[in-house]
């Protein structure tokens, strides 16, 4: 077996042996093929997508390049969420700690920023000192300690989700449903958790864009999660507009922050209550999702869920208290606000695919595979669809590290807002 014959068995719509598969995420995982080589595949794969058996095997193959975590000893429910990716999309950040609190054990694997969409790994280390990095036998130990623990992708656990991770996000093969859903669900299977609970992203800011594609990734994300043991909940959730204010690393964790505290934006709140409800379902927790609701409302209501963030934040950074977190997160130098200029009337679109670009733009994503990417900057977006707005009314705020980089992002931002002169209605946040 080689890697050439494999790529050509991938363009020309051969469907593989599980052992070319194998074969293929050994040589990953081992460094033993190079980039260009797995680039060519991965487009290949993008042009002609694996089919349902060949999406699980490169799921297991890809949860057992490296170890997986044993929670056995731990309490149940073990339980992991995900989300396919948006823009302004930090859920997890909330949703560990609310659901730890509600007494589940939340193992989790998270990635790095792919395409416009940001990522868990990227936010957590904008927090000085916090540790991403964790080894099989750390998480479990403080997951058992302290019900929640997170960790990136490592040479121990998922490395070729790692490797073609970095990989895809430089070479435009991020929007494949068979290479989202075999990523996700081996970081997943690798974490340990037996049952999933997934954010489908639907609309500009996600890689699915239409509810019909958004639909059949949610059906394969089940599907490849039966074929491999694990209990796998979706929902389709709306991405055309970002979610929340805030976008960008640091500017995401304070706005999370500002959420466990009470805070932060209704809808952000709103989208974290609804996807605690259905994983308490899910985990068993609550017998129906309104009971699993209020059950998670009261937690982040009384402090539970902000206690228990902090308990996470110190175990992983070391800092005490989510307000020193808060205070020692990295700021951009440069400020701007935008203003809306035309006339008034209600807010019909903030397009997400145009907000993460700029961020992207700024410096908050990578263009290039390894890139550094500066933790400081983003944007704030400060209307959302269905709001009133008047002339003067501020909309966007740019944390940019100088001048070039605001104005920049400023052009890019004048196509993402449009108005309507007649009355929009807010969209609905499940779809
Ligand atoms: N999240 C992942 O972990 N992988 C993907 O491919 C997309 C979103």
């Amino acid at each position: 077996m080689n890697a050439l014959d494999i790529i050509a068995a991938r363009r020309d719509g051969r469907v593989h042996t599980e052992e070319e598969i194998r074969f293929l995420v050994h040589a990953v995982t081992a460094g033993t093929i190079p980039d260009y080589q797995v680039a060519a595949w991965l487009m290949a794969a993008v042009l002609r997508p694996l089919g349902v058996d060949e999406t699980a095997w490169l799921t297991r193959a890809m949860a057992d390049s490296g170890e997986r975590v044993d929670l056995t000893g731990l309490p149940k429910p073990w339980l992991d969420k995900h989300s396919t990716g948006g823009v302004g999309d930090k859920t997890t950040l909330v949703l560990l700690p609310l659901l730890a609190s509600c007494g589940i054990t939340m193992a989790k694997m998270s990635g790095r920023g792919l395409g416009i969409t940001g990522g868990t790994v990227d936010k957590l280390e904008s927090v000085p000192g916090f540790r991403i990095n964790l080894t099989p036998e750390e998480l479990k130990e403080q997951a058992g300690r302290i019900g929640v623990a997170i960790t990136g992708q490592t040479p121990r656990l998922a490395p070729a989700d790692g490797k073609l991770y970095a990989l895809r996000d430089v070479t435009a093969t991020v929007a494949s449903i068979p290479l989202i859903v075999s990523s996700i669900l081996s970081k997943k299977i690798a974490g340990g958790a037996e049952t999933v609970v997934l954010d489908v992203k639907c609309g500009s800011g996600a890689f699915m864009t239409e509810l019909a594609s958004a639909r059949q990734l949610a059906d394969c994300l089940r599907e490849t999660g039966r074929l491999c043991g694990l209990d796998v909940w979706t929902e389709i959730t709306d991405m055309s507009q970002p979610l929340g204010e805030a976008v960008g690393n640091a500017l995401e964790v304070r706005e999370a922050i500002h959420t466990l505290r009470g805070g932060g934006p209704a809808r952000f709140r709103e989208l974290c209550l609804l996807l605690a409800g259905e994983a308490l379902m899910a985990g068993g927790k609550a017998s129906e999702r309104e009971s699993g609701y209020a059950m998670a409302r009261e937690a982040l209501d009384e402090g539970k869920a902000y206690r228990k963030a902090e308990e996470w934040f110190f175990a992983q950074s070391g800092i005490a208290s989510l307000e020193e977190v808060d205070a020692r997160l990295p700021v951009a130098p440069s400020l701007r606000v935008i203003v809306h200029e035309g006339a008034s009337g209600w807010v019909a679109e903030v397009d997400a695919s145009q907000v993460g670009e700029a961020v992207l733009d700024l410096g908050g994503g990578r263009r290039e595979k390894g890139q550094a990417i500066d933790p400081s900057v983003g944007v704030e977006c400060l209307v959302a669809v269905g709001d009133r707005i008047e002339p003067g009314q501020p909309v966007f705020r740019i944390h940019a590290s100088g001048e070039p980089a605001a104005d920049h992002a400023q052009g890019r931002l004048a196509s993402a807002l449009r108005v309507s002169e007649s009355r929009v209605e807010a969209r609905p946040l499940i779809l």
